[in-house]
Parts: C-alpha cells; structure tokens; sequence
C-alpha cells in the first residue's frame, strides 16, 4: 500500500544512529522524507545505467518539487567491475570540480544495488572527510543488506572489498515497489541474506521463511514488508553492539561468506551472484557444524530443502572446488593463515569457530560437488 510506511532504527554504540524507512512507492517523495529528516543540502547522486533508467525521473522530480537540487550525477555500468578504484577516484573528482569558493553543503543520494551503496558510501566517506550520505537501496540484497550498518568500499586488483571504511549513512530509504523490475535471479540471490538472519538469530524467522519464501519471490508487498523489517531488525541489533566488527557478533553476519567469497574469487565473479555463492558457502559451514555435532544433521536437510526449494545452486563443480582452494588462502578472513568459520550451534543460534582441521573443510567441499548425493 502506498504511504503505509515501516521504519527500524539503527541505535550506534557510542550513541547516534538513523532510521532506515521501508515503504511501497516513494522514490518520488524522497524529497519529502529528506525534509522530514532535516537532511539540508545540494545533492550529489551516483546511480548506476539500469537503475537510473528506471527510477532516475521520478527521483529527480520529486526530488527538485521538495526544493533539491541535483547539482551533479554520476551514472557507472551496473556490475561488480564499477565498484573500483577508478569509479571512486571519478567521483571525488566531480566532487572537486563543483568546488567553487562558495562553503556547499553537499550531500550524496546512492540509488541502486549494493555496488552504489558500497562505493557511494565510501566517496561519502573520503570527500571532505566525511560527507552525510543517503542510501537508496533498490536490489532485496541492499535493502535487507549492505545499505545498513556502514561497511563502505571498492574492490582492488588483490581481492574484493579491500579497500574502504566504516560509514554510516544519515538514511536509508528502502523502496519495496523497485524491487519488481528485479531480475527474479537477483530476488533468489539476496533472499539467501534473508535467510542467514534466521539461520544466525531468528529461528521462528527461519520457519516463516520455509513456509513463505514463495511470497517473497513472487513479490508480495506484506511477504516483502516483513522480511526487508525483520532483517533490518536483526541487522540493526547486531550493529548497535557491534559498530566495526571487534566484538565477534557481527562476525555471525558472515556465515556462508568463508566459502562464498573464495568461490566467486575462484569464478572470476562472473559464475555466481553473490548470494548464490553464499548459499553454498552456508550448506558448507552448515555441513561442517554437523561434522563437529554442533548441529543435528535433520537441520542440514532443512537448509538444503529451502535452497533447492527457493531455487539456489547447492553444488560446485570438482575444477571450482580446487580454484576454490587456492582463492580461500588470499581470503582475509584467514587471519594469518588460521582458518575461521561462522558455524550453527542450531537454527537461530551461531558462533565463530577458528582453526577447523583442513580434512573436514576439504569433505565439505567434496560433499557440494555435482554428482556427489553423499551430504
Ligand atoms: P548490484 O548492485 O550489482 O545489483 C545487481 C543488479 O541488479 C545490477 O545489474 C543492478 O543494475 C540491478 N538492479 C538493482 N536494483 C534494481 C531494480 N530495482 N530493478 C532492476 N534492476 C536492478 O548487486 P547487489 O546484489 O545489489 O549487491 C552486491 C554488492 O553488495 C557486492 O559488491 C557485495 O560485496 C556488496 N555487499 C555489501 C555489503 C555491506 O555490508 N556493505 C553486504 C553484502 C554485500
Ligand atoms: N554484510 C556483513 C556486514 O555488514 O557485516
């Protein structure tokens, strides 16, 4: 329903924090929900060419009816490439350019996925040391995800997200209407991050899910509207404890992300999306946890039955699984060499186990691969 709005509130530790608004169509009143922030300023708007030809008109004009002004736009390719060095570097140089003697009050509009949410928030970050920042999350990934809780950056020839900074956004505005024109790949892929709350915090959320992921791929404004709320919930409480990831409990956000990342390293980013990845990565760990009896094995059988049922990869091929292997060595989650894994003590509930013996990590695997009915 338009105009039914749901907001959570993200608390930081050392006090502050921001709202993160969920509505159903309103990336033409952004405007008014700036002004009803007091976020006061000019605007600098990165996007990138798929979502700014979708919502860059009705962005803008509700934007400028509340009084905005959109003094310069950076529009990059859509991908995990534009999240470079390069793109930021081009963004801090318009930034530059609009200097002009006169003190600006300037402030950035990140519309897209979680590529513009991550380099938008690190420009926001770099320039003037710190400019505020509204996040527009438009892809289920961003907005159950990586527009909340302040983890910035881009990603360096050496490895992914290696560069960047700790910065929260002033806003997060979480459109659920955009998430229709979203490819129903990229709604299976960040639903896995919808699970992982479960799974890592919630387990009556995990069996809402099992129950309604249907709803969820199909798009359905209350199916969406609950589990966008319920994973900013979970986020929200695990940030307010644990702003930079010191304490150990935002470490859990990680499950499924030891195997994931190594695995799209390992595929050049180009195989599987990310939450894919991370759906494998997760029935690894979680096959692990069994391994260790930290968990009952029926729970594994419940966890592969939603991802074969949501329509996620649950295999690897044996050439993935050996590039695999190499990628994990250069993942800095192994700090200095020792492994680190987020296990499940049970659905809801997880903890960080460190230095697994490589044997089990290894039959993990082998228990993922095509072909293999043996997990
Ligand atoms: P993405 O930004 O590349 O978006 C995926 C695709 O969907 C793109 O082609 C994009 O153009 C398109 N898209 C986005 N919204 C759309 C819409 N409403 N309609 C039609 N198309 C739309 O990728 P993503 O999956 O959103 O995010 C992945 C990125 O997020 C990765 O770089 C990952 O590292 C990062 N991430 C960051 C955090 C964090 O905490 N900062 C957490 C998880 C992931
Ligand atoms: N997506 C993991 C984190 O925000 O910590």
């Amino acid at each position: 329903m338009e105009n039914d709005q749901t907001s959570v509130h993200v608390s930081l530790p050392h006090g502050g924090g921001y709202p993160i608004l969920i509505e159903w169509g309103c990336i033409d009143r952004l405007g008014s929900l700036l002004r009803r922030e007091s976020i006061e300023g000019e605007v600098f708007l990165l996007s990138d060419r798929k979502v700014w030809g979708l919502y860059g008109d009705a962005l803008e004009a509700g934007m400028e009816a509340s009084g905005y002004r959109i003094l310069e736009k950076l529009i990059l390719e859509p991908g995990e490439e534009s999240k470079s060095l390069a793109n930021w570097m081009a963004a801090l140089d318009r930034l530059v350019a609009l200097e002009d003697g006169t003190a600006r009050s300037l402030f950035l509009v990140n519309l897209g996925g979680g590529v513009i949410g991550d380099i938008g928030g690190f420009v926001a970050a770099s320039y003037r040391r710190g400019i505020p920042c509204v996040q527009v999350p438009t892809s289920l990934l961003a907005q159950v995800d990586s527009s909340v809780g302040g983890k910035t950056g881009v990603n360096h020839p050496g490895g992914k997200n290696l560069i960047g900074a700790f910065y929260q956004p002033r806003l997060v505005v979480a459109d659920l209407k955009t998430l229709k024109t979203l490819d129903p790949r990229e709604v299976r892929s960040g639903l896995v991050e919808v699970v992982k709350y479960g799974l890592i915090w919630d387990a009556a959320f995990f069996a809402y899910l099992e129950e309604n992921f249907g709803r969820v791929l199909d798009l359905e404004e209350e199916a969406l509207r609950k589990v966008v709320r319920v994973s900013c919930e979970v986020k929200a409480a695990v940030v307010g404890r644990d702003e930079k990831e010191q304490k150990g409990l935002r470490t859990l956000l990680n499950l499924g992300h030891t195997f994931g990342h190594a695995l799209e390293a390992a595929t050049q980013y180009r195989q599987y999306t990310h939450g894919e990845a991370v759906a494998v990565g997760t029935l690894c760990a979680t096959w692990i946890s069994v391994a260790l009896d930290m968990l009952p094995s029926a729970h594994y059988a419940r966890i592969l039955s939603l991802f074969e049922r949501i329509g996620l990869p649950t295999r690897v091929s044996e050439a993935e699984t050996d590039r695999l292997w190499e990628a994990m060595k250069r993942d800095k989650k192994f700090i200095h060499g020792r492994n680190r894994f987020v296990l499940l003590d049970e659905i809801g509930k997880a903890r960080v186990v460190e230095d697994i013996d490589p044997t089990i990590l290894e039959q993990a695997l082998e228990a993922h691969l095509h072909g293999n009915t043996d997990s």
